[in-house]
């Protein structure tokens, strides 16, 4: 079996808002992007691993083509880094994994449940259970208040059949759709996207306050 991994990190990070863009910025003194990178080189499941920068960083990274890691330009939204990181792949692969540059935290048990579920079924991703109360508003106003029961908050690694992905990645280009994660777009071209346990731990930094929460989490981690 082969597997695989696919990070998009040519965001610019709007709403984190620093001149670094959040993916190179340190947690446990490494830049986000090399620790996560490095995190799934420990996985022996992981053949292979492409990360797409932004073009102007293309020409500092280093690449030989024995390295498991190769890096690619990225595009103008992550659905379009995704689709250049698959094109740039050597070969196909049974299993392909998408993961934001910007979750440190993922677990490599729940990681392994994905692609057995993804082997099984096609697709797979991990979520949580939503807890805080869902309103709609309008104009400043609560319109209405959602019934939460069924709704889930997405994480990655999202994994994925290799024809399942490259599939509902062509056809989003063809009939020009996105959407704003690989599992929302599986499952809008009919295939069965399975939903997994995801981790409280494994959030996505996406604020400036979201580093500092994941500096405070790092120590515990690394001992685990
Ligand atoms: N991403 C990407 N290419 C893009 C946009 C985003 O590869 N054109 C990546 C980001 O680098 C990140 C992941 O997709 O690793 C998740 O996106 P997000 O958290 O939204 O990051 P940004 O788009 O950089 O942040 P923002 O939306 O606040 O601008
Ligand atoms: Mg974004």
């Amino acid at each position: 079996m082969s597997v695989l991994v696919i990070i998009p990190a040519a965001g610019s990070g709007s709403r984190f808002g620093a001149s670094i863009p959040k993916q190179f910025q340190p947690i446990g003194g490494k830049p986000l992007v090399q620790y996560v990178v490095e995190r799934f080189l420990m996985s022996d499941k992981v053949d292979r691993v492409v990360v797409a920068v932004a073009d102007a960083l293309l020409s500092i990274v280093k690449q030989t083509p024995q390295d498991r890691v190769q890096f690619v330009a990225g595009g103008d939204t992550r659905q379009q880094s995704v689709i250049k990181a698959l094109a740039a792949a050597d070969s196909e692969y049974d299993v392909v994994a998408v993961h934001d540059a910007v979750r440190p935290f993922f677990k490599m048990t729940t990681f392994d449940l994905l692609i057995d579920e993804a082997r099984k079924h096609g697709a797979a991703f991990p979520a949580l259970p939503l807890t805080d109360t869902i309103h709609a508003t309008r104009d400043g106003r609560l319109s209405a208040t959602i019934d939460r029961s069924n709704l889930v908050a997405a994480q990655t690694p999202q994994c994925f059949r290799f024809d399942v992905l490259r599939d509902s990645l062509t056809r989003a280009e063809r009939e020009n759709f996105s959407a704003t994660d690989e599992a929302g777009l599986a499952a809008h071209f009919g295939y069965d996207v399975r939903v997994v346990v995801g981790d409280p731990f494994n959030i996505k930094i996406t604020r400036a306050e979201d580093l500092a929460l994941a500096e405070a989490h790092f120590e515990e981690w690394s001992r685990e």
